[in-house]
């Protein structure tokens, strides 16, 4: 649907009286009318590169997810407040690894004589608190951009990795990239004493992975897949590593939302595109795309309904509320946190 034109001159208003004092980052996944007033839009590695970016701008609103602002605000000085348009706008891969079970997992490893040599690799998409303990031990972030580089880096440090906490992320990186068997992958369950795993399990893993994953990419499926072929002679199916490992090896490509972008970028104009992704970004597709037909993986709509919080009446109550002098919504991580998740993050900007 259009956008109310009086959202829109207000939004408009305010980001020209606010000037360079604020800087708009958008992740693919936010609904057209924010990225509209995006001053960079990107996956969530180049949003954690670029959002150094304006080291003059006071204010960094962050149109994307909680673990997205914390990142800005533990790469950012301490004169830059990240502001998250809507408070509730989390993520529910990120909330799957809590802490408190992530310290007790490591516990797990220590006792089955394998801590020495895991190195934790955390995606992104987790709180400050799990990149923290990332840090700490000496391990470090991927994105769905960068995750094979991740784990060989990895596996120059140590023998065996913990992956944290997209268990489809890591598996298909494992298996697609780095040539591991599934038999090479334990998953390890949270909820469960020991994980839900024998000491012989965890000795004979290469990678232990995370009973996480993303309910918004959980929804595709080998159906999804072997219908859009039926239906669609031809079609590329395009999926993010986010997808099951069984959708992933069913499709033809995969990437993170940037290679995405850039893969359609690059299609031949006639050809047949089915993507699995978030929704916001495939219509985003399908119509910067009249030459191509590009369509949903799936038949069901499936948004993911924590981006789509932030919305055009958030953007503008923020943006209105800094002109009038209030800094609403400010993520801030503390000290001692900000410390070791720093050291992580650095670790994965300095991969090759
Ligand atoms: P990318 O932006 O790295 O493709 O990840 C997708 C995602 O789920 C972000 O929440
Ligand atoms: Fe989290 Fe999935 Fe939404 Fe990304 S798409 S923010 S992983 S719930």
């Amino acid at each position: 649907a259009a956008s109310d034109p009086d959202l829109v001159e207000r939004a408009r208003a305010a980001k020209a009286a606010l000037g360079d004092r604020v800087f708009i980052l958008g992740h693919h996944y936010q609904r057209d009318e924010v990225i509209e007033f995006a001053d960079v839009t990107g996956d969530s590695f180049k949003l954690a590169r670029d959002a150094a970016a304006r080291p003059e701008a006071e204010f960094i609103v962050f149109c994307g997810v909680h673990f997205m602002a914390e990142s800005a605000d533990i790469l950012t000085g301490s004169a830059q407040q990240v502001i998250l348009p809507d408070l509730a706008a989390g993520c529910s891969m990120a909330d799957m690894a809590t802490a408190e079970q992530v310290a007790e997992c490591w516990d797990v490893l220590t006792d089955a004589g394998i801590a020495d040599v895991t190195v934790p690799v955390s995606y992104m998409n987790s709180s400050a608190d799990i990149k923290a303990f990332t840090g700490k031990h000496g391990g470090t972030i991927c994105t769905s951009s960068n995750a094979q580089r991740a784990l060989e880096w990895a596996y120059e440090q140590g023998e065996k990795v913990l992956f944290l906490p997209d268990q489809h992320l890591g598996r298909n990186t494992a298996v697609r990239d780095m040539g591991l068997s599934l038999d090479d992958c334990v998953l390890y369950n949270p909820h469960k004493p020991n994980g839900g795993l024998t000491t012989e399990q965890l000795r004979n893993a290469k990678i232990i992975l995370w009973r996480g994953h993303c309910s918004v990419h959980g929804r595709f499926s080998v159906d999804s897949v072997n219908d859009v072929r039926a239906r669609i002679p031809g079609v590329n199916v395009l999926v993010h590593p986010e997808c099951k490992h069984e959708v992933v090896s069913a499709a033809d490509m995969v990437g993170s939302t940037e290679y995405i972008i850039k893969a359609l970028d690059a299609a031949e104009p006639g050809s047949k595109w089915a993507i699995g992704t978030e929704l916001n970004l495939v219509r985003r597709l399908a119509k910067a795309h009249p030459d191509k037909e590009v369509v949903f993986l799936d038949r069901a709509v499936c948004f993911c309904s924590t981006m789509n919080r932030i919305d055009l009446p958030h953007l503008v109550w923020t943006l209105e509320s800094l002109v009038e002098g209030r800094v609403p919504n400010v993520i801030t991580v503390d000290a001692e946190t900000e410390k070791y998740a720093k050291a992580a993050l650095d670790r994965m900007l300095a991969l090759p």
